[in-house]
C-alpha cells in the first residue's frame, strides 16, 4: 500500500488544471448500457473508480475503450449480473441497474453494502423502479429486478434528496414507456451533467437544474460525444491548498457556478476568490477566521467539501462548527487531524473547531476518499513531515495528486 509523505510550509503557488468530475463520469459510463450504438465521453479523469466502472461494463458486454482522456463506450448488454466482487469496491457501481432494466428488462445487481461514511442504502432506488413497474426481490445480497413488460412512467417523490437515486432513475425513465416526474430530485451539476448527455442520445428531459425532472420516455437511445464538466468537489479541494497554504493558486476550468456555497464559506473565512478567463483565482493574503457550515443538498454546501474544509478551519483563528447533515458517519478525519495538533470535538452530526496557530506533522491514515484529502491539506500546512498511509482512498477521486501539487511548490512524495 502506497504512502504520501509531505514537508509542509510552502504557500501553493501557480496552477492547477481540473479534471473532469469523478462523480459525473460515473453515471456518464453507465449511459454507455442505454444504446448499442457508441457513446464517447471527453475530459474523463484517470481514476481508480473509473477503472472499475470500465471493468464492471466489460463483464456486462460493453466494450470500454479509452483514448487518452476519452472514453468510447460500444456493443450489445451480453449479462445482466452485476457481481459483488465489483459492486463492493465501489457503491456507484449500483447505477448500472435503472440502465439494465429499462434496456434488457431484467439485472441481478448485488447490493452495494455500506462503506466507512454510512449505511448508504439503495432504498430509493429500488422503491423508484418498483413504481416504474419493476418487481425487486432482495436475495442473498443482490437484487433482482425485473420488468418483463418494460418499465412504464411514474411520478416520484423523494423524500429527502438522493444523487444516486435520482441518476438512476433518470436513466431507466429516459427509455420507460409514458412520462416520468422526478419529485425532490437532486440538483447538483452533475446531474444536470448526466441529463445533458441523455438529452444528446435522444432523451426527452425538462426542468434541468431544478428540483423536479420531467422525462418523455423514447423506444430507442442513440450514441453521441459528450464532454465531463470539471470535478467541483476537486476545484474546491484545491482551493482549500491554497488557502491553508497561504498561497496563491488558479483552478483553471473551474466554474465559479457549481461552487457557490463553498466559495461563499471561503470568502466568510477571509479567503480571496476571483473568476478569471480561465477559472478561478483562489488566494489568501491575510489571516483565517473561523465560519460555520452546514452540508446540505446542491446548491448548499457539498458533504464532499466537509473533511477539506474542516483542515482549513483547523488553521482558522477562533471557532467554527461544522455540521455534517448528508451522513451519519462522515467524521473519521477528525482523530486524525486531532493527532496533527487540531483541536476538534465531535457531538453528534457537529463538530466544534478551535483553531490553532500550527499543526504538526506527523504519521496519519486515510479512511475514506475525502478524509484522505483533508490529510494532505494538514500535511501542506503543518510544520515538520507527514506521511499518509492507506492512499489508495485518495487515487479513487484524484488525478496525479503529487504531480499537481508538486508543481505548485510543495514537498511532496509517493512512497510505495
Ligand atoms: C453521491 O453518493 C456521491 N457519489 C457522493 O460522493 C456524495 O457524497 C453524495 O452523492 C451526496 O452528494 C457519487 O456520485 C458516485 P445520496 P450517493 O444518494 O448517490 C441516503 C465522494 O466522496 N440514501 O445523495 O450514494 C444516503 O445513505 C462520494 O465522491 C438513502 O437512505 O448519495 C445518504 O445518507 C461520497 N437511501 C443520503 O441519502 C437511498 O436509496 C444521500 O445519499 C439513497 C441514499
Amino acid at each position: 500500500m502506497d504512502s504520501i509523505r509531505i514537508k509542509g510550509g510552502v504557500p501553493l503557488t501557480g496552477s492547477i488544471a481540473i479534471s473532469g468530475a469523478k462523480n459525473a463520469a460515473l453515471p456518464l459510463m453507465a449511459c454507455g448500457l442505454l444504446t448499442d450504438e457508441t457513446l464517447t465521453l471527453t475530459n474523463a479523469a484517470r481514476l481508480a473508480d473509473l477503472a472499475t466502472m470500465t471493468d464492471l461494463l466489460s463483464q456486462h458486454g460493453i466494450t470500454v475503450e479509452w483514448q487518452g482522456r476519452a472514453i468510447h463506450l460500444g456493443g450489445k448488454i451480453t449479462n445482466n449480473v452485476a457481481p459483488y466482487d465489483i459492486v463492493r469496491k465501489m457503491r456507484a457501481s449500483i447505477l448500472v441497474l435503472g440502465p439494465l432494466l429499462a434496456r434488457v428488462g431484467e439485472a441481478r445487481v448485488s447490493l452495494p453494502g455500506g462503506c466507512a461514511i454510512g449505511t448508504r442504502p439503495v432504498d430509493l432506488h429500488l422503491k423508484g423502479l418498483e413504481a416504474m413497474g419493476a418487481k425487486i426481490e432482495l436475495d442473498g445480497g443482490y437484487v433482482n429486478a425485473s420488468a418483463p413488460q418494460g418499465l412504464h412512467g411514474a411520478t416520484i417523490v423523494f423524500p429527502f434528496v438522493s444523487v444516486g437515486a435520482t441518476e438512476n432513475l433518470l436513466m431507466a425513465a429516459s427509455l420507460a414507456s409514458g412520462t416520468t416526474t422526478l419529485k425532490n430530485a437532486a440538483r447538483e451539476p452533475e446531474i444536470t451533467d448526466l441529463a445533458r448527455c441523455l438529452i444528446a442520445m435522444g432523451a426527452t428531459i425538462s426542468g434541468l437544474g431544478t428540483d423536479t425532472l420531467i422525462i418523455e420516455g423514447v423506444k430507442s437511445l442513440h450514441g453521441a460525444t459528450h464532454a465531463i464538466l470539471p470535478d467541483r468537489i476537486e476545484a474546491g479541494t484545491y482551493a482549500c491548498a491554497a488557502a491553508i497554504t497561504g498561497g496563491n493558486l488558479l483552478l483553471e476550468n473551474a466554474r465559479a457556478a457549481d461552487l457557490g456555497a463553498v466559495l461563499h464559506s471561503l470568502r466568510d473565512a477571509g479567503v480571496a476568490v476571483t473568476e478569471e478567463p480561465t477559472g478561478l483565482r483562489v488566494c489568501r493574503a491575510n489571516g483565517l477566521h473561523g465560519v460555520d457550515v452546514m452540508t446540505e443538498p446542491f446548491p448548499g454546501f457539498p458533504t464532499d467539501m466537509q473533511a477539506q474544509f474542516m483542515a482549513l478551519m483547523a488553521v482558522a483563528e477562533g471557532a467554527s462548527m461544522i455540521t455534517e447533515t448528508i451522513f451519519e458517519n462522515r467524521f473519521m478525519h477528525v482523530p486524525e487531524l486531532n493527532r496533527m495538533g487540531a483541536r476538534i470535538n465531535v457531538h453528534g452530526s457537529s463538530a466544534i473547531i478551535r483553531g490553532v496557530r500550527q499543526l504538526s506533522g506527523a504519521p496519519v491514515m486515510a479512511t475514506d476518499l475525502r478524509a484522505s484529502f483533508s490529510l494532505v491539506l494538514a500535511g501542506l500546512a503543518a510544520s515538520g513531515e507527514t506521511t499518509i498511509a492507506r492512499v489508495y482512498h485518495l487515487d479513487r477521486g484524484y488525478e496525479s495528486v503529487e504531480q499537481k501539487l508538486a508543481a505548485c511548490g510543495a514537498r511532496i512524495e509517493r512512497i510505495a
